[in-house]
């Protein structure tokens, strides 16, 4: 592997993944970072699978040639459940995916009634079925796609205020088993909008997501010099999309410390 400096890419849809961002940065400080949100592509959730492979695979090339790296994290489940397998098939450099934590809602469920609420797209994906198969068996699985919802988390993290009755509305089919109590949140997005999400079910359940294992696998596979570097490593937002909001640019560069790049691509 190489040594330090080392460069880590992550890429989502929108602000989705900065929160496995954030938990790999408080893991890793002293390692370069480029986190790219693809917002003119945004949202990946009612993509076709074959469009946003091709694109996903695009995405890759322009930002390894723009700023080479050393290891991807794919913060967005809606990407990982489709592109995994071609990615690390085509691609030299390794891959940390970011898919539904059926496993570990499935051990946590004491009524053995589990929600996977995420995008339509991972909803109804192969993967997520082989996993559900796998893993949660044992278990009723109630599943809840929605794309609102990501917009929404947008909405919140420029401190657009939302509104809880359409959040409630995206919800419902999480309520048709009375005995559902745990959720897994199977879109990075709404670790954004986890508060008005719990507000809108008529019980208290446990939440389980993947941000803390993937910021370890990542972690994992970091060379063992790069910790040595005492510096805190540059950070750089890449948007996709030349038009966005000035709000948004103003939230990453202040509390993100993003330096913040716009392509038109
Ligand atoms: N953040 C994403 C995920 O985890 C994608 C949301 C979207 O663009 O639809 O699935």
């Amino acid at each position: 592997m190489k040594a330090a400096p080392y460069r880590v890419c992550f890429i989502d849809s929108g602000i989705g993944g900065l929160s496995i961002y954030e938990a790999f940065r408080t893991l890793a400080p002293y390692v370069d970072t480029i986190y790219c949100a693809d917002y003119s592509f945004f949202p990946y959730g009612t993509k076709t699978e074959e469009a946003l492979l091709d694109r996903m695979l695009a995405l890759v090339d322009k930002l390894s040639a723009l700023h080479p790296f050393d290891l991807l994290v794919i913060p967005c489940n809606t990407a990982s459940t489709l592109i995994l397998d071609v990615l690390r098939q085509k691609v030299s450099f390794p891959v940390v995916g970011t898919v539904p934590a059926i496993k570990t809602a499935g051990q946590a469920s004491h009524s053995k009634v589990i929600g996977i609420l995420a995008t339509k797209g991972t909803v109804s994906r192969a993967y997520t079925k082989k996993l559900e198969d796998e893993f949660a068996s044992d278990c009723t699985v109630v599943r809840c796609g929605s794309s609102r919802l990501v917009e929404l988390a947008e909405d919140k993290f420029q401190g657009i205020p939302i509104s809880i009755s359409e959040v409630k509305k995206e919800v419902h089919p999480l309520l048709s088993d009375k005995n559902l109590d745990t959720v897994v949140l199977a879109c990075t997005h709404f670790s954004f909008i986890k508060e008005e999400l719990g507000s809108c079910l008529d019980r208290l359940v446990q939440w389980v997501d993947s941000t803390v294992a993937v910021a370890n696998r990542a972690l994992s596979l970091l060379p063992k010099d790069v910790s040595s570097t005492n510096k805190i490593g540059a950070s750089i937002f890449i948007s996709t999309s030349t038009s966005i909001p000035r709000k948004l640019e103003r939230i990453l560069r202040e509390k993100y410390a993003f330096e913040v790049e716009k392509i038109d691509f």
